[in-house]
């Protein structure tokens, strides 16, 4: 049903005007009691041998809805009814912006992908926050209240990089009391010179700013996690899991959109006339796996590693765990998806680890590389 509706009214629409009805929908349906049971029911519980148990959480999967789509924390509810076992919030920026001249979301049917340069457009902390406080404060929806959510913190455009670390830190006080987890994203391609917050020279002192700010603000202490761009070279994801180790970070999520267009079946006539952003979905699924691959060789256990980039079915999930990812996420596919797509996620990860040798998925994250001759 959802293919139908995505063929004959989602693909004619904008990409942005069909992310906005889709997700109004999704709210709407989650804050009316009848269609929020009907959702549920529909989107079903994930099977218990999926719960996780990480970053200090309790989550019911492994699976949730990667950044960029609730920017402004206006629909956690309505996501987790639908089955995403955490959603992680943002962009959030220091200051509010209107990101970047549209249109700047664009879909590439034919390989499943998206391009988009939206530019961190958000409310800004201290509005997410507000609203982020509200609903902690009992305005939840009664299924699933507890949704799980992860804050994902970035730079604002205006704010020349000498000043990133405080306009970090400035989010990260606003709202780190609200955050399951937090994300210190230093790899949209969108604004510019944010990725070069990933050489470590300039990413130690950003992150230590920020585990301070947030252990200044709450007694909880708050996971914190760094989002990774799949365009780094090898010793450059590297040398930021040596980081993660040697600063006692919590977790590394990998991987952000690319800037690259490589082995793509859409026109490369078209593709150059969308013009910059980061390419998500299925042509990112080889290099995303590829830097967990290398990422979990080099950290193993001692810190989590959330798989994200180009997952579409559940075996793509079941592979990143094999690879290394205790978590997984993603966002493209959802689109071409629709609505269902986290149920099927559970369902095949569920009939996965039974036919597996692994009682837990726990016990499958890093089988591979423990498998390899050379481990
Ligand atoms: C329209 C769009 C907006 C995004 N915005 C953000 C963002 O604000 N912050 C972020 O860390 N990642 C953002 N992402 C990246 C996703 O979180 C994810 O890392 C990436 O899309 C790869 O996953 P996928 O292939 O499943 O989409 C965005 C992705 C898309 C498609």
């Amino acid at each position: 049903m959802y293919s139908a509706l995505f063929n004959t009214v989602f693909k004619r629409m904008d990409p942005e005007k069909a992310h906005h009805l889709a997700f109004d929908a999704i709210r709407a349906a989650a804050a009316t009691p009848g269609a929020r049971s009907a959702l549920r029911a529909v989107a079903a519980p994930p099977h218990p041998s999926l719960r996780v148990k990480t970053l200090g959480l309790d989550l019911p999967g492994p699976f949730g809805l990667a950044a960029g789509f609730d920017k402004n924390a206006v629909g956690i509810d309505g996501l987790a009814v639908l089955g995403f076992d955490f959603v992680e919030i943002g962009t959030v920026t220091a200051r509010p912006q209107p990101g970047n001249e549209r249109p700047r979301l664009f879909r590439l049917p034919a390989d499943r992908a998206l391009v988009n340069r939206m530019g961190f457009n958000n409310d800004g902390s201290a509005a997410v926050a507000a609203r982020l406080a509200r609903r902690a404060h009992g305005s939840r929806v009664p299924y699933r209240p507890n949704a799980v959510v992860g804050v994902n913190i970035g730079k604002t455009k205006a704010v020349p990089e000498p000043e990133a670390v405080a306009d970090y830190v400035t989010s990260t006080e606003r709202l780190a009391a609200y955050a399951d987890y937090l994300v210190v994203n230093v790899s949209s391609p969108n604004t510019p010179g944010l990725r070069d917050l990933q050489a470590v020279e300039v990413l130690r002192p950003l992150l230590t700013a920020v585990r301070e700010a947030a252990d200044r603000t709450t007694t909880a202490r708050v996971p914190l996690l760094v989002k990774i761009a799949p365009d780094l070279a090898d010793e450059d994801v590297d040398a930021v899991a040596d980081l993660a180790l040697e600063l006692g970070l919590d977790g590394i999520i990998a991987t952000n959109t690319t800037i690259s267009r490589d082995g793509l079946r859409t026109d490369p006539a078209h593709v150059a006339s969308l013009g910059a952003g980061g390419l998500s979905g299925a042509p990112l699924k080889q290099r995303s796996l590829d830097v967990l691959r290398r990422l979990y060789a080099r950290v193993g256990e001692r810190t989590v590693l959330v798989g994200v980039g180009g997952i579409e079915t559940a075996e793509d999930a079941w592979q990143r765990i094999l690879a290394g990812a205790t978590l997984v996420q993603g966002y493209s596919a959802f689109v071409y998806e629709g609505p269902l797509w986290p149920r099927a996620i559970h369902r095949g990860l569920a009939a996965l680890l039974a036919a597996s040798p692994y009682d837990t998925l726990a016990d499958a994250v890093g089988a591979d590389l423990r498998k390899a001759p050379s481990a």
